[in-house]
């Protein structure tokens, strides 16, 4: 309730002041501002990712023959696919089988018994909820439909091959069909 400044009526209703709606869309616009400044802080001080060891995929999978599976034990059947242990890595280069000096930091971290810190590539953040078992197993979609080429590489990638935006998310959830449902994804 306000009173009308021109005739002094009492003015009912839910009409909002102007002052109240300012100070709302001003709100907004604080909030969207900071959070586009936000994200491009964070990606400006988001340096490449390097790894403690230039570990290549395409000789591991085009030469030696492994599969996907035999380094990331649970795709097919977990949220995670998990990276592999030390031991995975143990069970063929306890000793050196080249010259290279890459596998020689490998056999030492074997020697020490010392897990190697390799660095996160892809992530979702927090409130997004992802399944690899419901995506790999259930849908039957292939690794490079969100990482690209990566068993193709022949040293680390330093950025995702693919960025794992919302808008690629959604994509594919409207052409295939999926849940595009908010609280499918942000539980
Ligand atoms: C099934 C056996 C096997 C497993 C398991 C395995 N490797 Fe290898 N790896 C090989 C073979 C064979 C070569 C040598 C190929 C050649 O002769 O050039 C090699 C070569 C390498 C090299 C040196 C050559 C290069 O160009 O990079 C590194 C470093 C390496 N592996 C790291 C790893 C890491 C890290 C792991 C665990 C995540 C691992 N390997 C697991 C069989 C394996
Ligand atoms: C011999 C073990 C081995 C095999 C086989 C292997 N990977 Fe990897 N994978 C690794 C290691 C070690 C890393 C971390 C270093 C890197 O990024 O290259 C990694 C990293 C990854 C990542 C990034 C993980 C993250 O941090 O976000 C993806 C995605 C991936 N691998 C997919 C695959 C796919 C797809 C295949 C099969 C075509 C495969 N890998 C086969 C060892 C393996
Ligand atoms: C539909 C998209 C999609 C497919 C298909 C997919 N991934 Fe992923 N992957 C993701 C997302 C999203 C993340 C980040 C998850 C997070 O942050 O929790 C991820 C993370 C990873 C990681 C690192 C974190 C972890 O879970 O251990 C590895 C390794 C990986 N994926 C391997 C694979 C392999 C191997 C395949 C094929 C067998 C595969 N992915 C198929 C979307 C996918
Ligand atoms: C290439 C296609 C594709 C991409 C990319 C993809 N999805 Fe999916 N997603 C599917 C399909 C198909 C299903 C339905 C699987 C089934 O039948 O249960 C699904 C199901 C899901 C579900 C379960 C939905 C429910 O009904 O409960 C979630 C959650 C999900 N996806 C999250 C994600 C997230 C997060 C990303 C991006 C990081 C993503 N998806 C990217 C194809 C995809
Ligand atoms: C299929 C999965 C999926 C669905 C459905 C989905 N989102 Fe997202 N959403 C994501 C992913 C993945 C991210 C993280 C994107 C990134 O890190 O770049 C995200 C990020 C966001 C963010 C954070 C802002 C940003 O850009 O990082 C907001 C807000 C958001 N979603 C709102 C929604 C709303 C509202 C809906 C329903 C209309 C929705 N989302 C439906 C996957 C989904």
């Amino acid at each position: 309730m306000r009173v009308n400044r021109e005739n002094g009526d009492l003015v009912t209703g839910n009409t909002l002041s102007p002052r109240v709606l300012l100070f709302a869309v001003a709100m907004v616009v604080a909030i969207a501002v900071a959070g586009f400044a936000g994200t491009r802080i964070l990606s400006f001080f988001n340096p490449d990712v390097k790894q403690p060891i230039q570990f290549n995929h395409m000789l591991h999978v085009e030469e030696v023959g492994l599969e996907c599976t035999d380094c990331h034990q649970y795709v097919t059947t977990e949220e995670f696919a998990g990276r592999p242990s030390l031991e995975t890595c143990s069970g063929c280069h306890e000793d050196p089988l080249t010259e290279s000096t890459e596998e020689a930091l490998l056999v030492k971290y074997i020697q020490d018994a010392e897990e190697i810190p390799w660095r996160r590539l892809y992530r979702v953040p927090a409130h997004v909820y992802y399944s690899h078992q419901r995506h790999v197993t259930v849908a039957g979609l292939e690794c490079n439909r969100c990482h690209g080429e990566i068993g193709l590489t022949s040293e680390p990638p330093r950025k995702p091959l693919k960025k794992l935006t919302m808008g690629f998310c959604l994509d594919c959830h409207e052409t295939q069909g999926a849940s595009t449902d908010c609280n499918a994804c942000h539980r």
